[in-house]
């Protein structure tokens, strides 16, 4: 993107919801099937991008789409089994639509599922993992400024397009990065659990889900009270420029 493309930074444009605020609707994940949920986010196009997904006991599908885009399953609530791995609580997959594999939900679940753009390129092998904070952290470092405390894992990178999925422990009481800044790729955060604000117009608690737009600044007054348990996901390399 040359100079004279690139867009004008955006202000303060973050959409935060909250899932009791959300209407249920099923949602056409795989194809041929139907899955009772909430959607997060959708793209300008209609398609889904994000969403929470409750499956109940004996729902069984494939994860085959024929456009060939990749699902990203984390589980909140509940297991299910896809191919030979049994998932529970944190567990995680990629699972990519050319690929198929069985799905079958063995206690009534809830998941966060994102479904990413076809991508150019060989579709990676499956990922699966059962517990994903069996996943080794490290400690992030933004501008310089090592976060003591903070607990980044991450859970996919998509090497075709640099997109990714982490999971962040928030310690309690943290009061941010300094002020607003941007980021060059979309971003989507759901708190798992605990508190965390990304302004004062914003708050944030266990099923909230935040969508900071590409190029937009966001992050005006971030804190925390008591810490907090996100999942954050990109559709491209994550960057942080302070605005
Ligand atoms: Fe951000």
């Amino acid at each position: 993107m040359s100079a004279e493309d690139t867009p004008e930074l955006a202000y303060d444009i973050s959409q935060c919801v909250h899932r009791a605020d959300l209407v249920p609707e099923a949602l056409a994940l795989w194809d041929g099937t139907a899955l009772p949920g909430l959607v997060l986010r959708r793209l300008a196009d209609g398609s889904l991008r994000s969403a929470l997904a409750t499956p109940a006991q004996g729902w069984q599908a494939t994860s085959a789409r024929a456009d060939g885009a990749l699902t990203q399953l984390f589980v909140l609530e509940g297991q299910v089994r896809i191919g030979k791995s049994l998932l529970g609580p944190c567990g995680f997959a990629v699972l990519p639509g050319d690929r198929p594999l069985d799905v079958e939900v063995l206690a009534d679940s809830e998941w966060i599922v994102i479904v990413d753009a076809p991508v150019e390129g060989t579709s990676p092998e499956p990922v699966l993992h059962a517990d994903c904070r069996a996943i080794d952290p490290f400690v992030p470092v933004i501008e310089g400024r090592r976060l003591d405390g903070f607990e980044r894992r991450v859970l996919w990178l998509d090497p075709r397009s640099g997109a990714d999925t982490r999971l962040l422990k928030v310690p309690p009481r943290f009061g941010g990065v300094g002020g607003g800044n941007w980021h060059p790729v979309e971003e989507e955060i759901f708190c798992i659990e605990g508190d965390i604000q990304p302004d004062d117009t914003r708050p944030m608690k266990a099923g909230s889900f935040l969508w900071n737009p590409a190029r937009s600044i966001h992050g005006f007054n971030e804190r925390t009270e008591g810490g907090c348990m996100l999942l954050e996901w990109h559709d491209g390399p994550w960057d942080l420029h302070l605005a």
